[in-house]
Formats: C-alpha cells, sequence, structure tokens
C-alpha cells in the first residue's frame, strides 16, 4: 500500500484468515472473503476515514432505520485476473455512480467515489487470493450503505454505513430458461423506484420468484401497464433479437425510462452489439402483444436476459396465460443450449471483461 493510500484508507489485517473454499463447492453469494471495507457517516462529522478490516458482524442498535423502513441501497461488481495475473475490475465507476444515485433517493449521504473505489481496490488486492486462477472465475463485490440511525421516527437517516464484502464466484454459463410473464405482480411503475438498487425493490420479488418456479419457470418476466410492456426478467435486463416489421434484425430492449435498472451489463451488451454487422440495436417500449406477435410468425429469434451476477442468461421458453411459447434457441443446431448472439455476445464480453480486448481497456482498470 502507497503511503499516501495509508494516509487515506487505514487497514487493519485478518491475523486468522480463511481456507479457501473448494472451487466445486462455490456457490453464489454464500462464502465471503478474509476482509470488509467500512465507511461510517454521520449528520455531523460527515464521512470518517474508510476502513478495512477482518469480515465480521456489523453492530446494530435494533432501532436502526434499515431495520424497519428499509433504507438501504446496494452495488453488484466483480474483479476478474487476467492471464498474466493482473486484477481488474469492470466499469466499476459506473456502479459507484449508481449507487450515489440510489443513496440519494432514499436520502443517505453521497460519498466521494474515486475514495470508495481506492478503496475497492486496496480490499480486493488484500483478498485477490480468492479469485481462482482458473477460466471464468472472477470475485463479486458488493457494496451496500444503510441508514443507520436508531430512531423509529420515520426521517431521513443522521447515521450511515458503507461497507463492502466480497465472494468468490465459479464460472457461469446457465443453461436456457424458463420465464413466467407475471401478469398481476408489478416490480416497478412510472414514479416508482425501479431504476434504483435499493433493497426495497427486491424483497417484494421473492415470492412472485418462488411462485413463478411452482409453475415450472426459473424467473419472472416482469411487465407493466395493462398494455404488458416488456421490462426486466428476474434481476436481469432483458433483450429480444427478432426480425422487425422492417424486415431489420433488430436487438431490443426496454428503455431507461425509470422502471428498469440501468443495467452496466445491458449498457455494454447494446454497445458491442451495435458494432456487430447487421444487426440494428434498439431501446423502446415493447409489449407482450407484439413478441407473441413475432414469435407465431416465426420472426422471434432470440430472448436473453443480462446482468453482472449472471452475465448473460438464454431464455427457452415464455409462460404467457397459461400458454408456453418456446423461444428459439439455435434454429441451425436443435441440441443447442445457447442462442448464436446472446453466445457471441457472452463471449466477447467475457473477453473484455477478462482484460484481453486492446479496444476496451478503459473499461477494465487495474486494482
Ligand atoms: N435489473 C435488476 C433488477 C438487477 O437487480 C440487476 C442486477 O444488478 C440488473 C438488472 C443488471 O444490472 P447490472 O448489469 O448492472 O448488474
Ligand atoms: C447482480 O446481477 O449483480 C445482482 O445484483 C443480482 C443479485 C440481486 C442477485
Amino acid at each position: 500500500m502507497s503511503e499516501a493510500l495509508k494516509d487515506k484508507i487505514s487497514i487493519t489485517l485478518n491475523q486468522n484468515p480463511k481456507p479457501l473454499i473448494p472451487k466445486e463447492e462455490i456457490t453464489f453469494g454464500k462464502y465471503f472473503t478474509d476482509h470488509m471495507l467500512e465507511m461510517r457517516w454521520s449528520a455531523k462529522g460527515g464521512w470518517k476515514k474508510p476502513e478495512i478490516k477482518p469480515y465480521g458482524p456489523l453492530m446494530l442498535d435494533p432501532a436502526s432505520l434499515v431495520l424497519h423502513y428499509g433504507l438501504e441501497c446496494f452495488e453488484g461488481m466483480k474483479a476478474y485476473r487476467k492471464n498474466d495475473g493482473e486484477v481488474v475490475l469492470f466499469r466499476p465507476e459506473m456502479n459507484m455512480k449508481r449507487l450515489n444515485t440510489s443513496a440519494e433517493r432514499l436520502m443517505l449521504p453521497t460519498f466521494d467515489t474515486d475514495l470508495v473505489l481506492e478503496g475497492i481496490k486496496e480490499l480486493v488486492r488484500l483478498d485477490s487470493r480468492w479469485i481462482y486462477k482458473d477460466e471464468g472465475y472472477s470475485l463479486y463485490i458488493r457494496p451496500t450503505m444503510i441508514g443507520s440511525e436508531a430512531t423509529l421516527n420515520m426521517t431521513s437517516s443522521g447515521e450511515a454505513i458503507l461497507y463492502v464484502i466480497c465472494c468468490p464466484v465459479g464460472p457461469y454459463f446457465g443453461s436456457a430458461v424458463t420465464l413466467l410473464a407475471n401478469t398481476e405482480d408489478v416490480r416497478a411503475w412510472p414514479g416508482g423506484v425501479g431504476s434504483k438498487k435499493v433493497g426495497g425493490n427486491y424483497a417484494p420479488c421473492i415470492k412472485p420468484a418462488y411462485d413463478a418456479r411452482a409453475k415450472g419457470a426459473d424467473q419472472v418476466l416482469w411487465l407493466l401497464g395493462d398494455d404488458h410492456k416488456v421490462t426486466e426478467a428476474g434481476t436481469m435486463n432483458f433483450m429480444v433479437y427478432w426480425i422487425n416489421s422492417d424486415g431489420d434484425r433488430e436487438l431490443i430492449t426496454a428503455p431507461l425510462d425509470g422502471t428498469i435498472l440501468p443495467g452496466i451489463t445491458r449498457d455494454s451488451l447494446l454497445h458491442i452489439a451495435g458494432k456487430i454487422e447487421g444487426v440494428k440495436v434498439t431501446e423502446r417500449i415493447f409489449t407482450m402483444s407484439e413478441l407473441i406477435k413475432a414469435q407465431s410468425e416465426n420472426r422471434l429469434l432470440e430472448c436473453f436476459g443480462c446482468g453482472t451476477a449472471c452475465i448473460v442468461s438464454p431464455v427457452k421458453a415464455i409462460i404467457y396465460d397459461s400458454k408456453t411459447y418456446k423461444v428459439p434457441l439455435d434454429p441451425n443446431n436443435a441440441s443447442a443450449q445457447y442462442s448464436p448472439l446472446a453466445r457471441k455476445l457472452y463471449d466477447q464480453l467475457l473477453f473484455i471483461q477478462y482484460g484481453k480486448s486492446d479496444e476496451y481497456q478503459s473499461w477494465t482498470p487495474s486494482i
């Protein structure tokens, strides 16, 4: 650690580092690394110096605002190990910015994104042994902010804790999923907080996810309005590749109108797809009836979800109004598990995330 950084961040090393989890046992979000970053704020004193310390429980007053009114927001980002051993992050400034936007909406304090990013880099450096060397492994990083003032008054929080924890994740190459288009529950709505990564958006989605599983689906396809606008899938942005009414091969996804999360994977894939010849990229509102029409006219080419945790997740069927609509995976390969455009985007994204692309070096700053 440089002398300059020592002035900005304090570090207490974990004297009892845990044994690494065998690779086969890694499951998303279950095992955590040896250290965490913590930075406390109070209305009187502002932000204190960030501290990196051994991973461990937080002490919270049972009256803390987060425990009663859900004053919490979070991020999901990853660190990757390149072939030469160097560790890089993926577009981390976007996560920092989005966390500040979410915090603002909850009247939690905003923070110096450069400082927190420096802290995250140092945390990842200290815990980098948790990024397994084999292909496809990475470190999932979860920055979180909570309102910790002890009061049952429904007010903004005079105290906050920003903390960052990390867990190892293995290669993810999900097989194609079935979505249940949910016509009862709504994830987000105009004027709501669907575009913010606040915990309050996630708790109400757990039951619909279980209900979808009970009906034979893997995830929920979230709709909006009487016309069933297609928004997101599970905790992913949702993309459709079809031949549109003009005969163009079009990759279409819902626009950033405040009802969907502005996904960093979404933004990256739109950027990458925009450079593929013959693919038109469109962000606009579209509905279930358009999707079903394209399917019935054999114009539907692929559907997939995308996000930091799942990367790219191809869709093989959508259940809507008790009917199951098959989504092609690959018309040229009956046993295909991954649709061709989804696969291409997945491969290109991973190539970039592992720092292999000269063109996108600016997306993968080293730690
Ligand atoms: N939509 C929701 C509701 C999410 O929770 C996520 C995951 O973070 C995404 C979309 C994808 O966003 P990102 O690509 O930034 O991970
Ligand atoms: C992510 O993709 O990073 C997420 O945040 C998903 C998580 C809610 C499981």
